[in-house]
């Protein structure tokens, strides 16, 4: 028998993992209460969690009441400001010492997990434990240097978090530790489906003697996921469809809640016809079928270059026929029992709907009984195809082809999510030259999958907004230290001023570069405060909003210039308002009264000397990962952005928004002042004698409450800034929600726009794309 005849004949023997150990815990507690206050309820009604690969019940949890939440919420309120005064090293020991205690139980969270979820034992043994383990040692240390690091920022207060089934204990640690580090108390929801490593990790929280009430854990399904969202805590972060997250945004509209959202993607995965094709392949068993392709970024959509896609193809499919799928349990098993029979429905209906393209199953044999599909690849398929835009979450991949370059980039980009993306080529010149024009909030060059602690993971478009793990996680669990003021309107004043004393000062408003009159049609009046007529201003409408959005849209090439150059324009800006300086303050002077004016104007010429300053200066990081490979956090421009700007200065509220947006390489929207619009209007002619590209910056006039709605609604604004003394933050919010643009509006409070805030702006025109790529050895 020669040495192949041995490789082809020889098969892998069972090599099961014992489940005693987790079945003993199980049994001991057979029925599980919440965890509220630093102990366990007395169990009550509730759910059964069963295993998917045999169907047998594991345990019964206990839906969670109103009194539950609300008794969770409590405890976490009382426990925060204790927690918080501990210090960031009093937290660091914590959550140090529940790194070494998940450590020292990391085989019986990996059985627990297998055992409940139905993932291979090789994935939560070697990657959901270890990763989570790796994310408390980690916070344990932004815990410890948070004072030192990050001296303006404070905790949020208690943070609601909701997570999803797929990975469950390494969900509730991406949640958990950042929250923790910061100084926040926290009452998390597992999902329905797997709740029992989120209860065993209460265990561990007891045995680290980590104060009561710090971590809060309550069961149940949507229906307590939404008590949380509509209890009295801080922040939502939540984890989980994109249908769910859609609801979220909605209910927590003008609540004032923080809100972060990791929803779903149908990432693309790029093969160009130079790549290495069997690390291609042997990475694509890690992009679809890790998880059983239940991973909120799977490499989903592979698009294979056409000149070697048949021979990929080909291999492709050898290579699914070589999986194994079976017993979870079985370390030798490299796909194991989805769910449950809820999602395994999901799948097999999808796939059955399908009738394009052509299907190769995996030639493999499934177990009799449990949640199994089997790995699938349904290739040929047009980018409009429903599998090649919709989220399937199972093993089930679709493939494409493309001819060149722009084509992949263009059919990547093509689905309303962002989460992440994967390219192969062995061509440096070429991954460097596609990472930054895919539209996703992570891009591995020659892996997939790639997590860790140190390297910010979140999407962009429909995938949701926020980041976690890294420095840039931080940000969802911190406040600034800003003063504020409750909110009171502005109202436009009223007068008398006679018409005859002007010839015509009807001031139109700014799209694309020119002048544009209103298509409402109307004007309103500006009346100074002394009651004079100061001229007229177009009441804007939707169509302004529109034509302004797609002037916006035409403008698309001012984030691919350098810093410099936008530091130039800037710094050209503030030379021309400068040098009409007086004229611009008496203007000023004129419409709000008083002799503030000369100090708005300088303060404003400031403020675009430090956005001047800070375009080409804010950088992104290189995170350090501990992989072959770095992680690069690279700054990216939101897009576009439409922004209320606050009535109380009407130079210094513009500018201030106007000035970090275009530096960072965003094209703004601006609705003016709506009682002192005129200073906006006069600020157009800087803009037209200083080199700004027509569409970067568009300025509207009218009222804030007409034009807010069609921007938060409009599907090609990224982002909707609110500072308009109209609080707008409720519907703004809510009318965000259809294409999960990020917002930040000032729910009812105002601030001193005397005060710079550069650090909150550039990081809201920035959204951090991550872009792993392989270096050193
Ligand atoms: P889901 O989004 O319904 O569930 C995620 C979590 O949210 C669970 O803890 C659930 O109890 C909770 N939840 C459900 N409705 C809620 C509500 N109205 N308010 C607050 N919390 C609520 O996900 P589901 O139904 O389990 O899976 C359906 C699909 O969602 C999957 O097929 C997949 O496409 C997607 N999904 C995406 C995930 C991701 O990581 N991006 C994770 C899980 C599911």
């Amino acid at each position: 028998m020669s040495v192949k005849d041995i490789f082809e004949t020889m098969d892998y023997g069972p090599a099961p993992e014992s489940a005693s150990e987790a079945m003993s815990w199980l049994a001991k507690k057979g029925q599980f209460g919440h965890f509220i206050d630093g102990a366990f309820t007395v169990p009550g009604d509730g759910l059964e969690s069963r295993n998917p690969a045999t169907g047998e019940v594991l345990a019964t949890l206990t839906q969670a009441t109103q009194a539950d939440v609300d008794a969770a919420v409590v405890a976490a309120r009382r426990a925060q400001g204790k927690w918080a005064a501990l210090g960031g090293h009093g937290r660091a020991r914590y959550l140090y010492a529940i790194a070494r205690l998940l450590q020292k139980h990391s085989r019986l969270f990996a059985v627990l997990e297998t055992l409940d979820n139905g993932k291979p034992i090789r994935e939560s043994r070697d990657i959901d434990i270890p990763l989570a383990q790796r994310h408390f040692y980690y916070h344990a240390g932004m815990a410890q240097l948070m004072e030192e690091a990050l001296p303006a920022a404070q905790p949020l207060g208690v943070c609601g978090q909701i997570i999803p089934w797929n990975f469950p204990l390494l969900m509730l640690s991406w949640k958990i530790t950042p929250a923790l580090a910061m100084g926040n108390t926290v009452v998390l929801k597992p999902a329905e489906y797997t709740s029992l490593t989120a209860l065993l990790f209460a265990e561990i929280c007891q045995q680290a003697g980590l104060p009561k009430g710090v971590v809060n854990i309550v069961t149940g399904d949507g229906a307590v996921g939404e008590m949380i969202v509509a209890s009295d805590v801080d922040k939502i972060a939540f984890t989980g469809s994109t249908s769910v997250g859609r609801k979220i945004r909605e209910a927590t509209a003008g609540s004032g809640k923080a809100l972060t959202l990791e929803l779903g993607g149908k990432s693309p995965y790029i093969v160009f016809d130079d790549a290495d094709i069997d690390s291609a392949i042997e990475g694509l068993v890690d992009a679809i079928w890790f998880n059983q392709g239940q991973v909120c970024c799977a490499g989903s959509r592979l698009l294979v270059q056409e000149s070697i896609a048949e021979e990929f193809h080909k291999r492709l499919r050898t290579r699914m026929d070589k999986l194994r799928i079976g017993d979870p349990l079985d370390k030798c098993i490299d796909v194991g029992a989805v769910v449950d029979p809820v999602q395994l429905d999901t799948i097999t209906q999808m796939v059955a709907e399908n009738t394009a393209g052509h299907r190769h199953v995996a030639a493999v044999p499934l177990p009799e009984k449990g949640c199994f599909y089997p790995p699938t690849l349904i290739s040929g398929l047009g980018p409009a195809d429903p599998l090649m835009q919709e989220e399937i979450f199972g093993p089930v991949l679709v493939s494409c082809t493309f001819r060149t370059p722009e084509e992949a980039v263009a059919l990547a980009n093509n689905t309303r999510y962002g989460l992440a993306a994967t390219l192969w080529t062995e061509n440096v010149n070429l991954a460097l030259d596609i990472a930054p024009k895919l539209v996703a909030g992570v891009v591995w060059v020659n892996a997939t999958n790639l997590f860790d602690a140190a390297a910010g993971f979140g999407g962009v478009r429909e995938s949701g907004f926020g980041r976690e793990g890294g420095w840039e996680g931080l940000r969802a669990y911190t406040r600034t230290k800003d003063k504020t003021r409750a909110l009171t309107r502005i109202a436009p004043l009223n007068g008398a001023g006679a018409a005859q004393d002007i010839i015509d000062r009807t001031a139109k408003m700014y799209v694309g570069g020119k002048q544009a009159r209103p298509d409402s049609g109307y004007s309103s009046a500006v009346f100074g405060k002394s009651g004079a007529l100061l001229g007229h201003v177009g009441q804007g409408s939707r169509k302004d909003v529109r034509n302004a959005v797609e002037a916006a849209q035409g403008a698309a090439g001012w984030g691919g210039n350098t810093g410099h150059l936008r530091a130039q324009i800037l710094y050209y800006i503030a030379e021309n308002l400068a040098a009409r300086a007086d004229e611009f303050a008496s203007r000023i002077d004129a419409m709000k009264g008083g002799r503030q004016g000369a100090k708005e104007v300088e303060a404003s010429i400031q403020r675009l000397f430090s956005a001047a300053a800070w375009a080409d200066k804010y950088d992104g990081q290189v995170h350090s990962v501990p992989i072959r490979g770095v992680a690069l956090a690279m700054k990216e421009p939101v897009g576009i952005i439409g922004a209320l700007c606050a009535d109380e200065a009407p130079l210094l509220g513009l500018v201030s928004v106007m000035a970090p947006a275009i530096a960072m390489g965003n094209r703004v929207v601006l609705a003016a002042s709506e009682p002192y619009p005129l200073a906006a209007t006069d600020f157009y002619q800087v803009l037209d004698t200083s080199d700004v590209p027509g569409g970067v910056v568009n300025i509207l006039t009218g009222a804030h409450a007409d034009l807010a709605p069609t921007l938060a609604a409009h599907l090609n604004v990224d982002a909707v800034w609110s500072f308009s003394s109209t609080d707008l933050s409720a519907d703004i919010e809510r009318a965000s929600a259809g294409n999960l643009k990020r917002t930040w509006v000032n729910n009812g409070q105002a601030v001193d726009w005397f005060k710079p805030r550069t650090a909150q702006f550039l990081a809201q025109a920035t959204e951090i794309k991550t872009i792993w790529v392989p270096y050193g050895e």
